[in-house]
């Protein structure tokens, strides 16, 4: 959550500060800052709202070739101009933003900061008022800065300026991703690579406990300790197209287009010359070796993991466990003897699992990351990592990446069962392929939905999700997307499990969702439709042809019976996107919502 950028170079930095945080807007968006700093000052511009409202505030701004930005997500103080970063100390001489949560900011306040007068109510004014405490004992300001890292506890990527020093940026990161981006005479430090792509393609990765020395020519590493680092640079492997709307009017719509595409790209990556599965061995040999699997993911990840187990234990016959990754330290379940940990998330950069993962590193196990940015902290400090070429999903609502997930589960299932010598009739290659044709029809199918969404959720207050086996993984993520986007109280059911309570909710002219895309439950969850249609709901069946009935709202064509998840979610995804249009909601930008969630 929160978007950093900074610029130190020659150009004029406030279009660069402006069209970078416009691009980390995903990260969070309801305040957003920037500090530049010209000749003999730094001029500071904080606004409640879009960086569209921050670009009208600094239309006025004289030239400035090195500043800091951001774009927030409130964790400590509600959204406002006064608690929008960049923060300043007492004097003006030092500004700073932040992104992340300083757990012992309370500590570091009264410990060593009494007396000093605060602006906001954030946790991280305490960073930049240390900042000059530690300027007046130590006056050099590297120093200074040095100090008061040391002092964190929590998360943090930061990024500082000195009224006093035009030759520099401070930067230091904790868990929160930053990266440094090298210029030729120009230098930008980022939360996301994707935000200054159009400046450079090439990034140096910051460390945790690192602190690095941005200016103009030169970037320098040191650890905490003060040892220089050194680090080749990468190169960025993102498509700049890939990052814009183009001619869509949302992002989340483009996304959900482009699931044909995503399940196309990641055949070819998983398929080698030979039209045989391609993974990496070292992860076929875990696989192999592990006698239970633990997922770890949260929200819509989650909801894909669910799907996985069910990959796992029915076609490589090893046991599965789904967590919410939040909950697992709480509930931690009793291991196995040999068990490997499979992380799923699109961004890579969740802290719910990070901290599971840091977790059962230092309990000596080995992981698997599932992400769709392969340099993110959940791949770099995995053992080893799939990539789910779904290509950069920024609607807050996750679609692509979702399909992506349950696509390569499918692959990593299938590649360990014949790793192991088990036969299977089930080629995932050629059943993804008649999924990404399936998508595409139902893609062109936008009309259809958006009339349901007219005629049924137009005003309703809350939705109900019914399915049954895999349908009901389906329900858990259609109800999410709804409920996350059209802000519709919604919900997903077992089918079987409303009658146990929820059933109560059922009043007239309800809407409630069934699915129906599994043989085995699809007389059960059709009596389960007769049941709340008794009580007066307003139901709707999706089904899958083959399974269909006359009086069946929506019906998805026909995929193979394990992947079904894949197509039923794609209505889902369009219900929730017209139901969130209809209400004139932001899509992309739902509200309390930040695309990853790098906070605890
Ligand atoms: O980046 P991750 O997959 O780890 O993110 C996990 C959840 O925050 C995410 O899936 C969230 O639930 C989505 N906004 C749902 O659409």
């Amino acid at each position: 959550m929160c978007g950093i950028v900074g610029y130190i170079g020659y150009k004029d930095t406030k279009d660069i500060l402006l069209n970078g945080l416009a691009k980390l807007e995903y990260r969070g968006y309801d305040s957003a800052g920037m500090a530049v700093l010209d000749e003999e000052t730094i001029n500071l511009f904080k606004v409640k709202g879009r960086i569209a409202a921050l670009r009208k505030r600094t239309e006025d701004t004289g030239l400035a070739t090195m500043g800091i930005g951001h774009t927030r997500w409130a964790t400590h103080g509600a959204p406002s101009a006064d608690n929008a970063h960049p923060h300043q100390s007492a004097s003006g001489r030092f500004t700073l933003v932040h992104n992340g949560v300083i757990e012992n900011y309370q500590e570091l306040k009264e410990d060593y900061l009494d007396g000093v007068a605060f602006g906001s109510e954030t946790d991280t004014e305490v960073i930049v008022q240390l900042v000059e405490t530690n300027y007046e004992r130590y006056q050099d300001t590297a120093e200074a800065f040095r100090q008061t890292i040391s002092l964190l506890r929590g998360s943090y990527a930061i990024g500082l300026i000195d009224r006093e020093d035009h030759e520099t940026i401070y930067v230091a990161k904790n868990k929160s991703p930053l990266l440094v981006g090298l210029g030729d005479g120009f230098n930008v430090v980022t939360s996301d690579a994707m935000a200054t792509l159009k400046e450079t393609d090439q990034y140096l990765e910051i460390f945790d406990q690192e602190i690095v020395l941005v200016s103009r020519h030169f970037v320098e590493v040191q650890k905490l300790s003060g040892t220089v680092v050194n680090r080749q640079p990468f190169t960025a492997q993102i498509d700049v197209s890939d990052t814009e709307k183009g001619t869509y009017p949302h992002f989340m719509l483009k996304e959900i287009d482009e699931q044909p595409f995503v399940m196309r790209r990641i055949i070819q990556e998983y398929q080698d010359e030979r039209d045989r599965l391609k993974l990496d061995q070292d992860v076929r040999n875990a696989m192999k070796a592990c006698d239970r699997i633990y997922i770890i993911a949260a929200g819509t990840s989650y909801h894909a993991g669910l799907v996985g187990k069910q990959f796992l234990e029915k076609m490589a016959g090893i046991p599965a466990e789904v967590h919410v990754a939040s909950e697992f330290s709480y509930n931690m379940p009793l291991l196995s003897e040999n068990p490997l940990f499979v992380f799923i998330s699109q961004s890579g950069e969740t802290a719910d699992s990070r901290s599971v993962l840091v977790k059962i590193k230092e309990m000596g196990h080995q992981a698997l990351t599932i992400t769709n940015v392969p340099g993110s902290t959940l791949s770099r400090e995995a053992d080893f990592t799939l990539h789910l070429h779904a290509g950069p999903e920024i609607a807050v609502a996750s679609t692509k990446a979702y399909t992506a997930q349950i696509a390569v589960l499918a692959i990593l299932a299938v590649d360990t069962a014949r790793a192991k010598g088990m036969k299977l009739d089930f080629d995932p290659l050629q059943e993804l392929a008649i999924v990404a044709n399936a998508m595409e029809v139902l893609t062109d199918q936008k009309e259809t939905i958006e009339e349901l969404v007219r005629d049924n959720l137009g005003t309703t207050r809350n939705a109900f999700f019914i399915g049954r086996s895999s349908d009901y993984f389906v329900c858990l993520e259609g109800a999410l997307k709804l409920k996350e986007i059209s802000y519709i109280q919604a919900e997903g059911f077992a089918g079987g499990e409303l009658k146990h309570g929820t059933i109560a909710l059922i009043e007239e002219g309800t809407p409630v969702i069934a699915l129906a895309t599994q043989e085995n439950v699809n007389y059960s969850i059709r009596s389960n439709v007769q049941e709340v249609a008794a009580r007066g709901a307003n139901d709707m069946i999706l089904s899958m042809k083959g399974l269909e009935q006359d009086t069946d709202a929506f019906v998805v064509p026909h995929v193979h019976e394990l992947l079904t998840p894949l197509v039923s979610v794609v209505p889902m995804q369009l219900l929730a996107y017209y139901a969130a249009l209809h209400r004139d909601c932001d899509v992309d930008k739902p509200r309390n919502l930040a695309k990853s969630v790098t906070v605890e």
